[in-house]
Order: structure tokens, then sequence, then C-alpha cells
């Protein structure tokens, strides 16, 4: 078993989608399954970190030792986590936040009628992007997936939005992303690049655990 090196602190994870409704029947949401989320909630509980899993729609037990905050969109996502945000010490945005949602939410279902049709959107608030410049003692790690020029997309996101580490997928990479029980992931943090191999999402887990230890004690 891993030493409980991480008792004493407070984590906070989002993970999986958001859902962004456009009337009673249909939403917006995209292909995240809250895996890797719940692999950093799991492996930072096992190792003594008082936690809380806030998370989108997902198919996945509840992680045991965790507490279980169950939100639908990136608005309620938002609130659950900068609500939070004082008694957090560690937040890791593992979440695939909508960035954008219906400008309204129609009442009653759309019908359909001849012809196309178009959906006006509006953004989301950017969690990351509002508590990253206002942040005190927290650690804040966030994700980022690209399909081109990944480090240099993260490292501008890591500056951005004021984070210290992006943990960056790239979703070209067989066995990485989506769906899949293992990731290829690179840590973003000031001092550079580090791509790991592939490994199981509770190995990813425990080495951005690991990471974000060693760097909070420096
Ligand atoms: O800039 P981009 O959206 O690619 O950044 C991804 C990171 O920002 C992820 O950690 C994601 O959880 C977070 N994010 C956020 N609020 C949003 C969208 C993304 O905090 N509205």
């Amino acid at each position: 078993a891993r030493p409980k090196d991480l008792a004493g602190l407070r984590i906070a994870v989002t993970a999986g989608p958001t859902q962004e409704a456009l009337d009673p029947v249909r939403y917006l949401t995209n292909h995240s399954t809250g895996k890797m989320g719940y692999a950093l909630a799991r492996a930072a509980a096992m190792r003594g970190a008082d936690v809380t899993l806030i998370h989108g729609e997902t198919a996945l037990q509840p992680v045991r030792f965790t507490t279980d905050v169950p939100v639908t969109t990136a608005q309620q996502m938002y609130e659950a986590v900068t609500s939070r945000f004082e008694d957090t010490d560690v937040l890791i945005m593992a979440a695939a936040v909508a960035d954008y949602r219906p400008a309204a939410v129609a009442n009653d279902k759309i019908k359909k009628k001849d012809g196309d049709m178009s959906i006006p959107l509006e953004r989301t608030p950017d969690i990351l992007g509002t508590i990253g410049p206002r942040k005190a003692h927290q650690f804040l790690c966030g994700f980022s997936m690209e399909t081109r020029d990944l480090v240099e997309n993260s490292s501008a996101k890591l500056t951005r939005k004021n984070l210290d580490m992006v943990v960056a997928n790239n979703l070209k990479v067989a066995g990485a992303g989506f769906g899949v029980d293992t990731n290829v992931v690179t840590l973003i943090t000031p001092d550079g690049a580090r791509e790991l191999p592939l490994m199981s999402k509770a190995d990813v887990a425990d080495a951005i655990l690991d990471e974000i230890l060693k760097r909070k004690n420096s």
C-alpha cells in the first residue's frame, strides 16, 4: 500500500462532462467518462487526502472515502468549485467543462420545422480562468486536450490561467483520452514539459499527485 503522504491536504477534483440543456429533452455534452478524475480522487483518498469529488453525469460508482458533489451544468460546477475554494489546498480540474451553452433554454420541447435550424450559444464561465488569477495558497492543476501543438497550447494555458501545472492529453495518441483505462500525458509546469509513458489511469493519477506533492513541498 501507498504511504499516507497526502494526509492533511484538502484536494478538490472535478471530473466528467457537463450537460447544457437546450430544452427539456436535449442537451449539449462531450465524450468525457470521468475515468481520469475518478482515478485521481481514488488515489488521493488512498494516500490520506481529504477529497471532494465534484462531477458531472457519469456511469461510475462514487469513490469511497470522498465527499461526493454531483452537478450537471458548467454553471453548477463553477459554483461548487468557487464556494469551496477557500477551504481547498489543491484543485485538480479534470472535468471536461462545456465552453458554450444554449443562450436560452426552452420550457417546452422544440418542435421540428421544415428546413435547417441553428442554435445560438453563449460562453459558460471559465472556472480556472476566473479563479486562477485570484488564487492565494492553492495549487491549481488544469487539464488540456489538444489535437495539435500540445506543449505550446498547454504551456500558454499555464500562463494565461495562472496555473501551477497542466496535464496535457494528446487525443491523437493510441491508448490516451476518452473512455479507455490508460492514458498518455505530458506534465507541464513552469520548469518545462515531461512526457510520461503509456500507463493505467490509476498510475497516471499517482504520478500527477507525486508531482503536485513535490512542487508543494519545494
Ligand atoms: O482552455 P481549456 O478549456 O482547454 O482549458 C482546459 C482546462 O480548463 C481544464 O482543466 C478544464 O477543466 C478547465 N475549464 C474550466 N472552465 C471551463 C472550461 C474549461 O475550468 N469553462
